[in-house]
């Protein structure tokens, strides 16, 4: 299963990278605005530093246009600005056509906003190299967002659909394994998810039981 670092924020995706697990970022326009990214050309910029600081890893960029032809244009630069950007596309109408057309392109997509298995298919169908389910926000409304992981992972598993169903919105550690049980090819989400993973109070105390002992044992 792929790691990915759900910020704008260059500090964390460092320290993501630091860790030795991070294989992408994802991005959205709320995530750049949060760190104060504005204008287009520093918006462009702000994704470069982030591919340089991932290395080889995907990073995706989303697009503002809602329109085919927009999202077309405006994919196509993003495309240009690094190898391992990956165009972020809304599940709408206009959209499954622009994932079609970056397909027939050879442009990576990522499809993003999909909170059902009938939009899963399509944006399958179209192309989208990711499928981007949002597990936290179907939770917010009191449905299951893990079942909904689960239920994609099987419909593309008996359809042979080559889309990496990559769970987004993911707010929790204990999401992450949900998610990794349910077939996530992908999970994006905070630092603090990812360093959330680690903790476990035996842990702790081992450690410091281990560490006693050779202190006792060696002076
Ligand atoms: C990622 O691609 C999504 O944009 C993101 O995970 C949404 O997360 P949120 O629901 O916590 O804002």
């Amino acid at each position: 299963m792929k790691f990915f670092i759900d910020t704008a924020n260059l500090d964390d995706i460092r320290e993501a990278k630091d860790l030795g697990i991070l294989d992408g970022v994802t991005t959205n326009p709320s995530l750049m605005a949060k760190e104060g990214i504005t204008g287009q050309d520093n918006i462009y910029k702000h994704y470069e530093k982030i591919c340089n600081i991932v290395g080889d890893g995907d990073v995706s960029a989303e697009v503002i246009a809602t329109d085919y032809e927009g999202m077309v244009r405006e994919g196509k630069i993003l495309a240009s600005i690094h190898p391992t950007i990956v165009v972020k596309v809304p599940m709408i109408k206009e959209g499954v056509k622009a994932i079609r057309y970056f397909y027939d392109n050879e442009i990576r997509t990522n499809c993003t906003l999909v909170f059902s298995s009938g939009q899963a298919i399509l944006a399958a169908k179209a192309g989208a190299t990711y499928l981007s389910p949002f597990v936290g926000r179907v939770d917010d409304i009191t449905w299951d967002g893990i079942a909904l992981i689960q239920e994609i992972s099987d419909i593309y598993n008996v359809q042979f659909f080559d889309t990496e169903i990559l769970a987004a919105s993911i707010r929790t550690p204990l999401h992450i394994v949900q998610a990794a049980k349910a077939g996530a090819h992908v999970v994006t989400c905070p630092l603090n998810c990812i360093t959330g993973l680690l903790k476990h109070p035996l842990t702790d105390i081992g450690l410091a039981q281990f560490l006693a002992d050779h202190r006792k044992a060696n002076g």
